[in-house]
């Protein structure tokens, strides 16, 4: 027996490992076995099949592609039967459906969705934030094991989609963040000017950043959307700035005109003199 059992060994799944190994004996299982050889020593060892790692801690985490993988690998017989009795934290990125759909067919398994914020060179660390829902119990029993990989376990509540829900809008927010600067890193090049200076640039003033995404939160929470600082309309003339240098400087005008089609929505919908958090309102009405 050890302390943990580890399924999936990609960038992800050695980084988990590394992290434990100080704390914790480990029983590792990959697909591709010769991913575990680097990692095997006194206190961790390879099981042969998904179902001996299963059996071997009353710790399981699984941390593999997507949730199709992880469905093939705990469909293997005995699986399900032999997690009872143990945790199963589900590391691998999934939808909040996938996190449902994987809970009912693990049937009373006691089991936990996990979401990692980080890139694996940040796991181990105790400021890396793990977003982790299901039965509160569930995760007073593994909660060491999690705090290794990452020090900063966030518990979002019981419904089993809550992380991954958390994770895919935290996410949203990055790449939406990313994707307006990647257009920014082009405007800066169309002008010959230096792109870390503009990155520092960036950094440096994300606490204000966050601070406008707070208010706008605020706002929508409240469903408060009138009196603006700053407008609709004031700020669909920036749209229609970003669309227009575009064309000038003959850059790919794909963020600029996504942008510019929510502004004109929102400006069609009657909301040019609310604030910009109006433009949930927009994405509310029916795909
Ligand atoms: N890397 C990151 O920055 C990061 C950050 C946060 C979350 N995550 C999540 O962590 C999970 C793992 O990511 P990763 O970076 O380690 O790399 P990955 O390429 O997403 O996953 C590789 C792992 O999945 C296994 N796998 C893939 N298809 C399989 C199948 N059909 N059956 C069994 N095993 C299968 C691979 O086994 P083989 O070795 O045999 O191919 C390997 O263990 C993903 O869900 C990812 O979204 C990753």
């Amino acid at each position: 027996m050890t302390d943990v059992s580890l399924i999936g060994l990609g960038p992800m799944g050695i980084a988990l490992a590394r992290a434990l190994q100080p704390k914790f004996t480990l029983t590792l299982w990959n697909r591709t076995a010769e991913r575990a050889k680097p990692l095997l020593n006194q206190g961790t060892v390879l099981a042969p099949t998904a179902l001996a790692a299963v059996q071997a801690s009353p710790v399981v985490l699984i941390c593999v592609a997507d949730y199709t993988a992880s469905r093939s690998i705990l469909a293997a017989p005995g699986v399900v039967d032999a997690l009872r009795g143990k945790v199963l934290v589900q590391l691998s990125t999934g939808t909040p459906q996938d996190a449902r759909d994987n809970w009912a067919a693990l049937g009373g398994v006691a089991y936990l969705d996990g979401a990692m914020l980080a890139t694996p060179s940040q796991i181990g660390r105790p400021d890396t934030p793990l977003f982790i829902s299901g039965e509160e119990r569930a995760l007073a029993a593994c909660r060491p094991v999690l705090q290794a990989v990452a020090g900063n376990v966030q518990y979002m509540g019981e419904p089993i989609g809550n992380a991954a829900a958390w994770d895919l809008a935290t996410l949203s927010c990055m790449f939406g963040a990313m994707s307006g600067f990647f257009h920014g890193v082009r405007i800066c090049e169309s002008e010959g000017l230096k792109i870390d200076a503009f990155s520092q640039m960036i950094g440096a003033i994300s606490p204000v950043l966050g601070e406008m995404i707070s208010s706008e939160g605020e706002a929508i929470h409240a469903s408060q959307y009138g009196e603006p600082e700053s407008s609709m309309a004031t700020c669909a003339s920036s749209g229609r700035l970003f669309v227009k240098q575009a064309r000038e400087a003959k850059l790919d005008a794909s963020f600029p005109d996504y942008l510019m089609g929510l502004f004109e929505r929102s400006l069609e919908a009657g909301f040019a003199n609310e604030r910009l958090a109006a433009m949930v309102k927009v994405l509310r009405q029916p795909a």
